[in-house]
């Protein structure tokens, strides 16, 4: 199977995390999103060993909640001793409400407002991860009106291409976020930071893109990040005491997808790092990564009920679930490839068929082109595997349709993080 918690049982039945698919679309309904809390742990402490073995105590690793967020999640990467990146008030709001530690929040983002400046600096959040100038002017007023200093990292774009899809690649000169190295645009904006009385310069901040395989990616960045911290020492006297490298680990959503290895290549990029570091006569920095795909893609798994087959003889078939676009937009977005599994495993004949969703327009596609029982019928339980990371977040309410709930699956127990949304839920916010 494509992944350690996917599995049938012994009388065939598809079961997630070990429990029986058909029996919690029975308690819960379709469709569901089921998220594997063990499975996340065991991600979160992936994580952890392997930067305690590789750093010691000088690491953390942040998980980048935008790939889910809701208060569960804060609750299980508080207890895992995560730090988190957000990037939004309402990211770090549902982190508070969960009682997650402010000061363990990194706030990101390339457009924040006064406001969300303003609810962050009085929530207290430990960094803000500046983007730009403008930001930094306004986070120094407002840390000074609310009579801090703030603690940030600033956002660099080093000029490496990370050979993944382009809406995701964030670290090539001529992106929207951070500031160039390039024609000492990101020396000038370390220059300026430093003259700020009310922040408190701890480091620098890189993401170069998500789903990356390429092993040389964050080496190649190492070596960009590592050169500049050497000008900065050279040019502005300026030690760079904490360095973020990042999420963007790739994970397999197929079968045929490559397995990456993340403690190996962790230890690597220690090594890396140790080595470049101590050539440039530098002290090795405090390293931050922030891991969002591979810390809860592979704990996600989202069931459906099939409500409409059609054959159509020469022409394409259809398989149509009561769910869509409107919990995964990813193929629509991003023409991602997915696995998806009948719940009965019958090995009979086949036929190919585009998995479709409910909305009303022709790109609502989940998958194209699967192969499923040329018998499956109105009823039938489909599951699309690795969905935990990016769909529930990214879920809309496009033709009113009301979101699926969250149902966190843990020690072979079942419970609701998000209800499902009601049609009263629906027109809650109309006045
Ligand atoms: N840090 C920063 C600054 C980021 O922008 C991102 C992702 C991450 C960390 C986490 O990267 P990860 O480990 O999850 O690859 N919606 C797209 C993914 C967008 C990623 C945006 N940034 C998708 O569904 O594939």
């Amino acid at each position: 199977m494509l992944s350690e918690n996917i599995e049938r049982n012994e009388v065939g039945e598809l079961c997630f995390a070990g429990q029986s698919i058909r029996r919690l679309a029975e308690q819960y309904g379709t469709p569901l999103y089921l998220m594997d809390a063990d499975r996340i742990r065991a991600n979160c402490r992936m994580y952890r060993n392997a930067f305690r073995e590789s750093f010691g105590e000088k690491a953390l690793p942040l998980y980048a909640s935008k790939a889910a967020s809701f208060r569960q999640i804060y609750r299980i990467m508080a207890e895992e001793g995560m730090g988190v990146d957000t990037v939004s008030p309402g990211e770090i709001h549902t982190a508070l409400r969960a009682g997650f530690p402010a000061e363990k929040i990194w706030f990101h983002g390339d457009g924040k407002t006064d406001e969300d400046i303003r609810y962050a600096v009085r929530a207290g959040i430990g960094c803000f991860v500046v983007d730009n100038e403008t930001e930094l002017a306004c986070l120094q007023a407002e840390a000074k009106a609310q009579g801090i200093r703030q603690k940030v990292l600033l956002r660099i774009t080093p000029g490496i291409d990370p050979h993944t899809y382009e809406a995701v690649n964030t670290g090539m000169v001529d992106v929207k976020f951070g500031v160039p190295i390039a024609e000492e645009q990101a020396l000038h904006f370390v220059e300026k930071a430093l003259s700020m009385d009310a922040l408190e310069v701890a480091g620098l901040h890189c993401h170069v893109g998500s789903m990356v395989f390429d092993e040389m990616v964050f080496e190649d960045t190492v070596d960009h990040m590592v050169s500049f911290m050497k000008e900065l020492r050279d040019t502005l006297g300026y030690e760079t005491k904490e360095l973020n490298l990042g999420g963007g680990y790739g994970v397999r959503y197929l079968e045929t997808d490559k397995t990456i290895d993340i403690p190996a290549r962790i230890r690597a990029l220690a090594e890396h790092i140790r080595q470049r570091t101590e050539e440039a006569g530098l002290p090795m920095p405090f390293l931050l990564m922030e891991p969002g795909r591979s810390i809860v893609a592979d704990a996600g798994m989202t069931v459906y009920t099939v409500s409409t087959v059609k054959h159509q003889p020469g022409f394409k078939n259809y398989v149509i679930v009561d769910g869509g676009m409107t919990d995964n937009p990813r193929y629509c977005l991003y023409k991602a490839s997915y696995t998806v599994l009948h719940e009965s495993g019958h090995e009979g004949k086949k036929e190919t068929f585009d998995l479709v969703g409910r909305c009303c327009e022709s790109g609502d596609i989940l998958q194209p082109g699967i192969k499923l029982p040329a018998d499956i019928k109105r009823g039938d339980l489909i599951a699309v595997c690795i969905t935990g990371a990016y769909n529930y977040s990214m879920a809309s309410n496009y033709n009113r349709l009301g979101r699926p709930p969250v149902v966190m699956l843990e020690q072979g127990e079942s419970s609701v993080a998000v209800r499902r949304e009601t049609l009263d839920d629906l027109c809650a916010m109309d006045l």
